[in-house]
């Protein structure tokens, strides 16, 4: 980034998967290794942006220059990116948040049910850039999208169910996505899109900070 596009600007960036605790020794948690995220908030650092990062629980250095929060379930990762995005112009929701966590945390380990099933009761979990998308005063708000099928489809559902200002979708399975250095993705927005062939994580994080950074400064009527 030559002219660093982001200057001046607050950029939270949330990362990794969000473990719902079923007892002490238990959780409900997905594949997600916070690659992508943390590739994104050290782009966002690098277009001149003053980055926090909201990290499920994830093994991963912090980018240097870049303040990191972490969090272990979406209701924490939910108030932690609710207090870092007020007053923020852009946040990047590449987390894989659990959508539903146990109803009850049981507070000593569980023991087997002597042969008859296990049932687990499961509550929906809050839908954080839902809950920015409802602010009155709200960041532009770049959301992601792994489908396993459909990628075009979901993605343009989500943009526009959701209130997004664009979509970053990429097919995830089968060695794609999750758990894998590389990446493809393809952006959507209101009345555009571009498609960011499979390349390194990091130099996909950059491409897609130049697309994130022209359409905010777009929004804003720069
Ligand atoms: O899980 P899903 O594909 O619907 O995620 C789409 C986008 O919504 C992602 O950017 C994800 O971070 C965000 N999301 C969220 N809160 C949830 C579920 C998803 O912010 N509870």
């Amino acid at each position: 980034f030559g002219e660093q596009p982001l200057r001046g600007r607050r950029v939270v960036v949330s990362a990794g998967p969000t473990y719902e605790d079923i007892d002490p020794v238990r959780f409900i948690g997905n594949r997600s290794s916070g690659r992508m995220g943390f590739a994104v908030a050290a782009a966002a650092r690098d277009a001149g942006a003053d980055v926090t990062l909201i990290a499920g629980p994830v093994s991963l250095p912090t980018p240097p220059g870049v303040n990191r929060v972490d969090v272990r379930s979406a209701r924490q990762m939910h108030d932690a990116v609710l207090a870092a995005t007020e007053g923020a112009d852009i946040y990047i929701g590449a987390a894989a948040v659990g959508d539903y966590r146990p109803s009850e945390t049981a507070g000593h380990k569980l023991k087997k049910a002597g042969g008859e099933p296990l049932r687990l009761e499961l509550t929906e979990n809050p839908d954080i850039i839902g809950a920015l998308a409802a602010l009155p005063r709200r960041p532009f708000l770049v959301g992601f999208a792994a489908e396993t099928r459909d990628v075009a489809g979901y993605a343009r559902d989500k943009l526009a169910r959701k209130g997004l200002d664009m979509i970053a979708a990429n097919e995830v399975g089968e060695g794609r996505g999750f758990e894998v250095a590389d990446n493809a993705l393809h952006l959507f927005w209101a009345d555009g899109d571009v498609a960011l062939p499979r390349v390194a994580k990091t130099e996909l994080a950059r491409q897609l900070l130049t697309h994130v950074a022209h359409r905010f400064l777009a929004s804003q009527g720069l």
